[in-house]
């Protein structure tokens, strides 16, 4: 079985497609152990605490500086001993400690093509801003492992979405969830839970 955590800052919507992949059987061996937020008001800690699942309250803003928070949030996290940590719209960095002591067992979901629109500064809605001012005609979605750089670690799947004439960055948003990360994220946890990834020099392998 599978023990995963899971990391929001937001309205969790990736979060809930974990939670109702694994009702469905489309995750199989697995279990959420808890989710953790940075943020107290985050809708995504009551979609967990609808479903009964623990939910804690992790933010920087009750530590009196960045290293006191990493220290805690990283034995918290070392105290719960997941096998998998899952990001799904998490916008605090995560300890250098905690990418350390669970090396290649963090998993990201990144609402661009990665190396597309990534990197600091592009997160949640800024991401769709940038992609429309481009001009791009195909966005989507990626997730990847988590290395000690920002959105850097080896790319797990991606999934294109195409932006269509009038696209609003809300609309283009919306549109890149439903299309691509609520499909890529329980897929990637099913395939991590049982076993169908492998990784090699940096590169992510799938057996069907
Ligand atoms: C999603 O767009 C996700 O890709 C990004 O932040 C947003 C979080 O959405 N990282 P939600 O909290 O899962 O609804």
């Amino acid at each position: 079985m599978l023990k995963i955590v899971v990391c929001v800052s937001g309205g969790g919507t990736n979060l809930q497609a974990i939670l109702d992949a694994v009702d469905a059987g489309k995750i199989t061996n697995t279990e959420v152990i808890a989710v953790i937020s940075n943020n107290a008001g985050a809708k995504a800690l009551e979609r967990a605490k609808a479903h009964g699942i623990p939910g804690i309250l992790m933010s920087p803003k009750s530590y009196p500086d960045r290293e006191s928070f990493n220290h805690a949030f990283t034995d918290k996290m070392c105290e719960l001993a997941p096998d998998l940590i899952v990001l799904a719209g998490f916008l605090v960095k995560i300890p250098e400690d905690m990418v350390e002591k669970f090396g290649g067992r963090i998993v990201n979901i990144h609402p661009s093509l990665i190396p597309s629109f990534c990197g600091v500064g592009y997160y949640g809605l800024k991401v769709h801003e940038e992609a429309l001012r481009r001009g791009v005609k195909i966005t989507g979605a990626t997730v990847h492992f988590v290395n000690e750089g920002m959105d850097e670690g080896p790319i797990i799947a991606q999934k294109a979405v195409a932006v269509e004439e009038g696209d609003t960055p809300e609309i283009l948003q919306r549109r890149v969830m439903e299309q691509a990360e609520w499909l890529l994220l329980p897929q990637a946890i099913d395939d991590i839970a049982n076993g169908r990834l492998t990784v090699e020099e940096g590169h992510v392998y799938r057996k069907a």
